[in-house]
């Protein structure tokens, strides 16, 4: 008998990706032009809190993001349900075959802001994909979940697995798989500068369909850069070599950012306040006589910072001292430390 009513809570990281996404060949299956290597964070700081309850008392199903009715994202919502819901009715146990018929209602909580540039959506499709795949009893391998995730965002599907992922863009079925566990380098050490939580004016669908039409120089990545670079990347996080896996990152989410203003017409996704972030950065690396820490920027102003833990301190202090308004979180694995004096 299937139970009246029945519930499942799960929360997801967010990903940070290194290499990044942008653009896709095929917008509705969201099939992306080219490979993208991502981090997970821990659940510590950032996450999405999900909780999937499925009734028979349930007239429709129903999605409620950080307190409000979602609308906007209505059909990605129904793609990924439909796609679960077609996995579960042909599961070979009856009890998920009936639970794949009942409507289902989602309530989803960001302890961040939402739709900042800061991954967002892929900690909240990876979430419902996993609360919804736990509620009905699925018995699918994560790559199948990321195929899942795919659908309502395209960097939701990094979420699945921990540590450091590749998303392949030739793949069949086109998911991320792990590169490395997180355990593998655990010196490595992430800051996030929230410089701003407001939401971004221009959404990353619209704002890769506007790039994959007008920029040559995306197109101009696809063809000669991006290819090399995710695999040099990898090489850098099998050896841990801070200092190549710094210098594509901030190369990678420089040349983004450089799409985005060749984009027609352009996205502006960084601020000033980002821009300052970048060049004390270069000088803080100028001084210490070698790349020692490196930044990145999604869809937004937020700036994310790779170090290694024994840069931490050093670096958090010289931060604290010239941004030292600004609000900070840190995750993957320890939290930043209050800091403790300026020094230049
Ligand atoms: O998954 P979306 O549609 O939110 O796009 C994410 C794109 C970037 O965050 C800018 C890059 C990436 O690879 O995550």
């Amino acid at each position: 008998d299937s139970p009246r009513s029945q519930s499942c809570t799960c929360i997801a990281p967010i990903n940070i990706a290194v290499i990044k996404y942008w653009g896709k060949s095929d917008e509705d299956q969201i099939i992306p032009l080219n490979d993208s290597i991502s981090l997970t964070l821990d659940t510590d700081y950032m996450y999405t809190k999900t909780t999937a309850t499925i009734s028979t008392e349930l007239t429709k199903d129903s999605i409620i993001l950080n307190n409000e009715e979602a609308s906007g994202d209505g059909v990605r919502f129904q793609n990924c349900l439909s796609e679960i819901r077609k996995l579960a009715a042909s599961s070979k146990h009856a009890s998920t075959v009936e639970k794949s018929k009942l409507k289902v209602a989602i309530v989803s909580q960001n302890n961040f802001p939402t739709k900042a540039g800061l991954a967002s959506s892929a900690s909240g499709y990876a979430c419902l994909v996993f609360t919804l795949a736990q509620l009905f009893e699925l018995e699918s391998h994560k790559s199948e979940l990321s195929a899942l995730a795919r659908r309502g965002s395209g960097s939701a599907c990094r979420s699945l697995s921990g540590g450091f992922v590749q998303w392949f863009h030739e793949s069949q079925p086109c998911v991320a798989r792990p590169i490395a566990e997180a355990e593998h380098w655990p010196q490595l050490r992430c800051l996030v500068a929230v410089v701003s939580n407001t939401s971004k004016a221009v959404g990353s669908t619209e704002g890769m369909s506007r790039s994959v039409k007008t920029s040559k120089l995306l197109e101009y990545r696809i063809k000669h850069v991006v290819r090399d670079r995710v695999e040099e990347m990898k090489m850098a996080i099998l050896q841990k070599d801070f200092v190549k896996f710094a210098e594509l990152t901030m190369q990678d989410s420089n040349q983004f950012h450089a799409i985005c203003l060749d984009t027609y017409p352009p996205l502006f996704y960084m601020n000033s306040t980002s821009q300052a972030i970048i060049q004390l950065v270069h000088r803080y690396n100028e001084i210490r006589q070698n790349i020692k820490v490196a930044y990145t920027f999604d869809a937004g102003p937020n700036a994310v910072l790779f170090m290694e833990e024994a840069e931490l301190n050093r670096f958090a202090s010289v931060f604290h001292a010239f941004f030292g308004s600004i609000p900070h979180e840190s995750f993957f694995r320890g939290k930043i430390p209050d800091p403790v004096d300026s020094t230049k």
